[in-house]
């Protein structure tokens, strides 16, 4: 490889962040977008994020947002640069529905940020997400919000990640007070106390003085009582918290906390700054062809995602790709691992919003968005040069399931296209029933929401009105060892055994304890909540 490619790319490579951000809905994430853009100097643009939550928050209506501007409930990728780096945001949609994207963009991250509302602590969504981020070994980073109101004490909720996630926390920065007493952070990086002062109305940008811990002031700044609590609190901190592991953070066994408040855009710097310093670089991915490092010469990626008729103008199909090595650069032409055909990619674009512009060219850590005529399905590969084929993304195990039915015969061809074309698109799962009498796909989804989509698509983007029949099951479990090894575990009670796309066995509960009963009868069969990777 010339020397100066590789430079090029251990550049790139060095200035790259990628996060994703996970939460539970309300703790604050499209603030804390918002706010970091603005260190970004996308400030103009940090107002079209608003304007998303704007609707976002008007759920029911959704499908009306869908007709007007094309899109409303996805995933979008925000770069900015900060202080020489380029910050790749991989925003994930806040409707707790649309979970299953948000797994699959957690495929494409190479950190995560959870996001904790300080009064509520771990919400349900965002324990699911942290899964998920576990199951792939991210770092993650913790953001505790909304510091302006009451909320729990910090040790209270540095005890709960602890305990609860198995997770050993570093606090970067302490927060002295809370609510009306809220007086600031203590950076523990720079031994510095930063000031926060509500401004005349109280809410906006709050005024950030940083004063150090050594300065005789601050017993004058702070109340009597703060003063004390801030003292035994540091001395608890520093006396018996551990040292801050660089290490662990990588593999995700230890998380750096921050504690602030978006919407007064206290603590957002601190944090971007530690940030930029811990977190982990674009690194390897894994092959066919063993682990291949960014600075592989040759570009390749992989798709995350695939989003449809963004544009209602056009019905274009968007797919996004992580790239993961090279140099990406427009008009390439790749080869796509899964069909073997070549594919000149000739619009690629970065995303940001609604806002599209053509991009000239990428590096790894970052995500570009390709017109997608049908070729590309999630998990597939691109590359240039020799083959080579990344892990499949894999799927995540759906909550709620419903044959989809096309009571009109005449538009069996349509109905047939769109089941297929949504499912590539990964929308929703689709599985069949293992009696072949039953030929109606059953739709497999995390949420409610999710039906309500193929429904809504199946009827504008296909002509066909479909009818759903709800299933009473709420678990699927991938059988290991596929259909030979269930058929040899003989009869199974309170379950019922369809298939996935790819035609292997999945046994559908209609709740835990069920599989608990089967797992009791059979401790033989080996059943996983997330289905194999196909590759
Ligand atoms: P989400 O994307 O995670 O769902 O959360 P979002 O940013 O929409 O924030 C949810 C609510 O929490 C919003 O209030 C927002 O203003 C508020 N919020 C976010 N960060 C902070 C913070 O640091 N302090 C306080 N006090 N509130 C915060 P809303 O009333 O739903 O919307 P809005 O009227 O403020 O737009």
């Amino acid at each position: 490889m010339s020397t100066e490619l590789q430079a090029e790319l251990q550049t790139a490579v060095e200035r790259r962040r990628n996060f994703a951000i996970i939460s539970h809905p309300d703790a604050g994430k499209t603030t804390l977008t918002e706010k970091l853009l603005l260190y970004g100097g996308a400030i103009h643009q940090a107002g079209s994020v608003k304007a998303r939550r704007a609707q976002r928050h008007a759920t029911s209506d959704w499908m009306e947002m869908e007709q007007q501007r094309g899109i409303s409930i996805t995933s979008t990728v925000l770069q900015f640069a900060y202080q020489n780096c380029q910050i790749n945001l991989l925003d994930t949609p806040g409707h707790q529905d649309f979970s299953e994207d948000t797994y699959r963009t957690l495929a494409a991250a190479d950190n995560a940020v959870m996001l904790i509302d300080a009064a509520k602590g771990l919400e349900p969504q965002t324990r699911k997400l942290f899964e998920v981020c576990r199951m792939r070994g991210l770092p993650i980073f913790t953001f505790i919000n909304k510091l302006d109101r009451p909320g729990r004490e910090p040790l209270d909720l540095l005890d709960e990640i602890e305990q609860e996630l198995g997770l050993q926390t570093y606090a970067v920065n302490w927060p002295i007070g809370m609510g009306d007493r809220f007086k600031g952070v203590y950076d523990r990086r720079s031994a510095q106390i930063h000031l926060f002062e509500r401004s005349a109305h109280g809410q906006r940008e709050a005024v950030d003085t940083a004063i150090d811990l050594g300065d005789p002031r601050i017993e004058g700044l702070l109340e009597q009582s703060l003063y004390h609590q801030f003292k035994d609190d540091l001395e608890l901190l520093e006396g018996l918290g551990p040292e801050l592991d660089l290490e662990r953070i990588h593999h995700g066994k230890m998380t750096p906390v921050f504690f602030g408040s978006a919407m007064t855009n206290f603590g957002v710097e601190l944090f971007l700054n530690a940030f930029l310093d811990y977190a982990l670089k674009p690194g390897s991915h894994a092959s066919n062809k063993g682990d291949i490092p960014p600075t592989y010469p040759e570009f390749s990626g992989f798709v995350f995602k695939l989003q449809a008729n963004m544009d209602p103008k056009h019905r274009d199909r968007i797919a996004f790709v992580r790239v993961c090595s090279g140099r990406f650069e427009k008009d390439m032409t790749v080869s796509h691992a899964r069909s073997g055909k070549t594919v000149r990619l000739s619009r690629p674009q970065k995303l940001f919003a609604q806002d599209r512009e053509v991009i000239e060219e990428a590096y790894p850590g970052d995500v570009i968005g390709l017109n997608n005529p049908g070729v590309f399905a999630i998990g597939d590969t691109i590359y240039v040069g020799s083959k080579l084929e990344y892990e499949g993304i894999p799927c995540f195990s759906p909550e709620l399931f419903a044959y989809l039915k096309n009571p009109n015969p005449s538009k069996f061809k349509q109905f047939r296209k769109g089941v297929s074309e949504l499912q590539e698109e990964g929308a929703v799962q689709i599985m069949y029933s293992a009696d072949e009498a039953k030929r109606d796909p059953i739709l497999a989804a995390v949420g409610q929401l999710q039906f309500e989509v193929v429904q809504f698509r199946m009827q504008n983007e296909y002509g066909v009105e479909t009818q759903l029949e709800l299933l009473p099951y709420s678990v699927a479990r991938w059988v290991d060892g596929g259909w030979e090894a269930l058929t040899k575990v003989g009869r199974l009670f309170n379950t019922v055994a369809v298939k996935d796309s790819w035609n292997r066995p999945v046994l559908l509960f209609r709740n835990e304890w069920n599989v608990s009963q089967v797992q009791a009868d059979h401790p033989e069969l080996q059943l996983n909540s997330i289905a194999p990777v196909v590759s």
